[in-house]
């Protein structure tokens, strides 16, 4: 059986971890998987994830099933970083969640329950969108159309090109709107935009599914969620799959949840039973780990402030990397310093990506995608070298 298979190339992202580590190169340069790195070039546990887990330690009595939802303090503590403390109040039974593996379970169980409806199963991704959207959601059977969203050689968000494609969408379609920190360009919607992009959802009947990976790690905690949560107050129906693994760093833990937001308690009731359903023919029921962890911390002040003002320094040193980038390449450079979060595109010619992979030992992304978190004060200036050279 076996033998009638084709070998795959690694994945375009998740390969380049594997070369990165064969490289012997003493000055190379991760900047390619999104993953924060400190400035010693480091991706240390948070101290709020370690003083929870000293707890955990403490107190798990019993490795026992969780239940399929998962935890209710995690669900609800990543409810009200999402919606805001008052979200049970102001959604009541129409908000409904599960604790998933990772950001990628909440988009693949939000998929399942998305080709289970029978309104349709088509759905609108950003030009570019991460390189796993298409595999995650299309491996459950949904389809795909693109809108415009970056243009890359004016280096900027293509608003009205966005617009005026999604006026093609229709009763039914789900369009994905990443909540900040827009993967792999970094360019986010301005609270107008989200203001836009809300009326159009009004007005053309689709399903917004935002995708939040990245909270806290563009202009805030509450910052990054003004969009998201101004469209969460007006439009009827939302799906949001939230990831703990950037800003709790808690990758390979794999938590995260998936929130619906549904018109109706009725409407909301039917779709978790179906995605604990669906969660249940995949892995059925997610890991604990994390989500005990994360839990804990956003319940107990102590812990949560500790670990939002870690999360503050990480944000601000990828602030700092930006500005420091932009100063030493110059003004050509300038959009860097307008976007957000880990990512932007350096927009140099797919030969240059080779040959400083090859010649320097700095990896990003084919696209040209970087991860301004893997840069630091030791390896900027070898890094901004390589850039002039070529
Ligand atoms: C990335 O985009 O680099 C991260 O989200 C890691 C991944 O799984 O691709």
């Amino acid at each position: 059986m076996l033998e009638n298979l084709e070998v795959l190339p690694p994945d375009p992202i998740l390969g380049l971890i594997a070369a990165f580590a064969q490289d012997d190169n003493p000055e190379k340069i991760d900047l390619g998987v999104g993953v924060y790195q400190d400035d010693s070039g480091r991706t240390p546990v948070m101290q709020a994830v370690l003083d929870a887990e000293a707890r955990l330690l403490e107190t798990e009595g019993s490795k026992s099933y969780l239940p399929p939802a998962g935890t209710a303090a995690f669900n609800t503590g990543v409810q009200q970083l999402l919606l805001g403390d008052d979200c049970s109040n102001r959604y009541g039974g129409r908000l409904a969640s599960i604790q998933t593996p990772g950001g990628c379970g909440a988009l693949r169980i939000g998929a399942e329950v998305i080709q289970r409806s029978s309104a349709g199963n088509r759905v609108w991704v950003s030009d570019p969108t991460w390189a796993n959207h298409l595999p995650l959601l299309g491996g459950a059977g949904l389809t795909f159309e693109t809108y415009p969203y970056y243009d890359l050689a004016g280096h900027r968000l293509d608003f009205d090109g966005m617009m005026a494609c999604l006026q093609q969408a229709q009763a039914g379609d789900v369009v994905l709107l990443h909540g900040c920190c827009h993967n792999p360009s970094g360019a986010d919607l301005s609270l107008e935009q989200w203001r836009a992009v809300t009326d159009l959802a009004l007005q053309k009947a689709f399903t917004p599914f935002v995708d939040v990976a990245y909270q806290g790690l563009g202009a805030g905690l509450e910052e990054d969620a003004a969009g998201w949560r101004w469209m969460a107050e007006r439009v009827p129906e939302m799906f949001i799959a939230s990831s703990c693994s950037k800003n709790f760093g808690l990758y390979r833990e794999r938590t995260g949840a998936l929130v619906l937001l549904a018109e109706t308690e009725q409407a909301a009731a039917a779709g978790k039973s179906q995605a604990l359903n669906a969660a249940r023919q995949i892995y059925s029921m997610p890991p604990s780990h994390g989500a005990l962890a994360a839990g804990l911390i956003l319940q107990e002040p102590a812990l949560r402030d500790a670990w939002q003002s870690e999360l503050e320094q990480m944000r601000n040193r990828i602030v700092q990397m930006r500005e420091a980038l932009v100063e030493q390449l110059g003004d050509d450079f300038a959009f860097i310093r307008d976007e957000f979060g880990m990512f932007s595109f350096l927009g140099i010619a797919p030969e240059q990506v080779t040959h400083l992979r090859e010649k320097f030992g700095i990896y990003m992304v084919d696209s040209t995608r970087i991860n301004l978190a893997g840069l630091n004060s030791d390896n900027l200036e070898y890094f901004v070298a390589a850039m002039r050279s070529l």
